[in-house]
């Protein structure tokens, strides 16, 4: 299910919104923002980056956890998409599952005509979860702190 936005998270949306004035489009004419929130408040801005080689485009949701990551935080409280013209956009899929990795954030985007506010799990309930990663097994064989990089462990299917 979803629910209406509160005040703050329809300013979210309206900054995502704003955004969708820098992305890079010029093949799908399909612009997006992403304002995505970590556990300090900040917000973390992306659009889209098309590209000659389609596949080498990149979603907006994208861009923004990248900026997330690089200024050092690895929660999502809130992720925040628009499309601009008025547009419906939900996170794809690809971006669902990298998303899923930070967390089980709130999700603001308009879904037919209105904005609406839902939860990652419930869009994807059953995200991929790593086997036990390679580092792990040989824990002790270097100096680096394994357990500094490890996912969040809330994605098990609900
Ligand atoms: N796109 C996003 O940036 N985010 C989404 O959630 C859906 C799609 C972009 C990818 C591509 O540049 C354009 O929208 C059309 O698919």
């Amino acid at each position: 299910m979803n629910r209406a936005p509160d005040l703050g998270e329809r300013l979210l949306y309206q900054e995502a919104l704003s955004l969708t004035e820098r992305a890079y489009a010029p093949y799908s004419g399909f612009a997006v923002g992403a304002v995505v929130v970590g556990p300090s408040g900040r917000s973390h801005h992306g659009v889209n980056v098309e590209n000659a080689s389609y596949p080498a485009g990149l979603c907006a949701e994208r861009a923004a956890l990248a900026a997330l990551v690089a200024f050092g935080e690895r929660r999502l409280r809130y992720v925040a998409v628009a499309a601009s013209g008025g547009r419906d956009c939900m996170p794809c899929g690809l971006c669902l599952q990298a998303l899923s990795e930070f967390g089980d954030p709130e999700v603001i985007a308009q879904i037919g005509g209105d904005v609406r506010v839902t939860t990652l799990r419930q869009l994807l309930s059953a995200p991929f979860v790593a086997p036990q990663p390679a580092a792990a097994a040989t824990a002790g064989a270097d100096d680096g702190d394994a357990s500094a990089d490890a996912p969040a462990d809330d994605r098990s299917p609900s």
